[in-house]
């Protein structure tokens, strides 16, 4: 038997979040969906960001250098050419569907700029927390070309990207041990194909929809709709979540689904700095003033 199809207790959607429109880098127009305010109840994900745009003028100017420490970086593109460099020295192209996982660590100093300057930039930045005793391990990152990314597709027809984790007997192309992270692309069908997950308890997990609509199902089969660009926080109760396309669903739904272990540490964030105290916000920001991120 598919243990995927044997969810006794599917979660339920504990509440819907539109994202705040606002401009980061040196204006990128974006929508953050994942706001500070829900970093405690979403742990160990900090932030969600989305940006989409036909028009150069949205996202042009790019992200030049800036800092990072204490967390990871997840960056997944739908659309676009990103490229970026760092004072390690890396660098990479990010294309359509690729990902960048960088772990910032102790810290560095990098950009990300459009290597585009006319069509469509779409796409995600996840920011996932470290635990406090890898806040100061060196920084890594590796690009992970879209051929290499891990996909399924279920009897009933919906695709799967597996970026991190395990879904459907494939391995992500990233694990981690104390977050333990799932990130799924899912792309429904036209129709009405059903798409099961499990999910252990104590992981806190959400839905994005970035095409469609989606219904997320309780046991009794009735549906909560997540609408287009909307973000479901599911809540813990049950033993995973189940998935369709709305009915009203205008295009093909597709949804990114993600989930980890929370790491239960005191959460001290100063923009790109993330630590545990302030006192360690307070050195971040002046080893970065002495040059000291790379
Ligand atoms: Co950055």
């Amino acid at each position: 038997m598919n243990t995927s199809s044997a969810l006794k207790q599917p979660r339920r959607v504990e509440r819907l979040v539109t994202g705040q429109p606002t401009t980061d880098g040196a204006g990128v127009k974006l929508t953050r969906v994942l706001t500070q305010d829900l970093q405690q109840r979403l742990d160990p994900f900090l932030m969600l960001d989305n940006f989409a745009s036909d028009d150069p003028k949205d996202y042009g100017a790019g992200f030049p250098n800036h800092p990072h420490r204490g967390f990871e970086t997840v960056t997944y593109m739908i659309d676009g050419r990103m490229r970026h460099r760092d004072s390690a020295g890396h660098e990479g192209l990010l294309q359509s569907g690729g990902v960048q996982w960088m772990t910032a660590g102790r810290g560095l100093v990098h950009s990300e700029m459009p290597e585009q300057e006319a069509g469509r930039m779409e796409g995600f930045q996840l920011w996932l927390n470290l635990p406090g005793r890898d806040k100061m391990c060196p920084p890594w990152y590796r690009d992970i070309q879209s051929t290499e990314i891990p996909q399924f597709t279920t009897d009933e027809g919906v695709f799967g990207r597996v970026i991190a984790g395990h879904s459907h007997g494939v391995t992500g192309a990233v694990q981690r041990e104390h977050t333990d992270p799932l990130y799924l692309d899912l792309h429904f069908p036209p129709g009405q194909a059903q798409f099961r997950q499990p999910l252990p308890a104590n992981h806190n997990a959400f839905l994005y929809v970035y095409r469609g609509q989606v219904d997320v199902l309780d046991a009794l089969g009735n549906p909560t709709a997540v609408p287009l660009h909307c973000m479901a926080l599911l809540g813990n109760e049950g033993d995973g979540v189940v998935l369709r396309p709305s009915a009203r669903s205008t295009a093909p739904a597709r949804a990114l689904l993600i989930a980890g272990k929370p790491l239960r540490e005191p959460i001290a964030q100063y923009g790109p700095f993330v630590m545990n105290t302030r006192e360690q916000l307070v050195e971040a920001v002046e080893d970065f003033q002495n040059g000291r991120l790379g």
